[in-house]
């Protein structure tokens, strides 16, 4: 049976020479999606980042039969489908978070986990989510700013899921809660 991959949303079929590949070249030259960069080669530097089932994993040690019915989310899926930057997207060009843009991809799809799970942090939390990703040029502070001004996104994010959540809850869950 063929292996799927769920990539930013849409269904792809793994043709089964491409198993044995290493998922950032399938990406970048099967899917042309050239956001993860393959920059040390051994799980060091975060470059190759991207997201999986919204968790960040290091992609240039790993090879495509690993990620099975696996939903993937690269750079190229962050922004809107007519092209607008997602928040964090435009923060990090705001505060001057870019420079060479190496680090980048990597850099804001780790940042993204980390305000998927943590919508409210503090600057020493940012800066422990980044630390393992390394950038050679903008000495982290830009990038930093740039997680704490998206951060509200992620606060209203939070409350419309809570709000789905609690309105979809079926009756006599609310009652129960209510009730002890
Ligand atoms: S290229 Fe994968 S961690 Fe450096
Ligand atoms: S912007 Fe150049 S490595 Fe981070």
């Amino acid at each position: 049976m063929q292996m799927k991959l769920f990539v930013n949303g849409k269904e792809v079929e793994v043709p089964t020479s491409a198993m044995e590949k290493r998922i950032v070249e399938f990406l970048r030259e099967d899917l042309d999606l050239t956001g993860a960069k393959n920059a040390c080669d051994v799980g060091a530097c975060g470059a190759c980042t991207i997201l999986v089932n919204d968790e960040p994993s290091r992609i240039c040690i790993k090879l495509v039969k690993d990620f099975g019915g696996q939903r993937i989310l690269t750079i190229e899926g962050m922004a809107a489908p007519d092209g607008t930057l997602h928040p964090l997207q435009q923060a990090f060009l705001d505060c001057g978070a870019i420079q060479c843009g190496y680090c980048t991809p990597g850099m804001v799809l780790t940042a993204h986990a980390f305000l998927l799970k943590t919508p409210h942090p503090t600057r020493a939390q940012i800066r422990h989510a980044i630390v393992k990703n390394l950038c050679r040029c903008t000495g982290y502070q830009q990038i930093i700013d740039a997680v704490e001004k998206a951060a509200p996104h992620y606060h209203r994010e939070e409350r419309r899921l809570q709000a789905a959540s609690t309105s979809e809850k079926p009756a006599h869950e609310d009652t129960e809660e209510t009730t002890g």
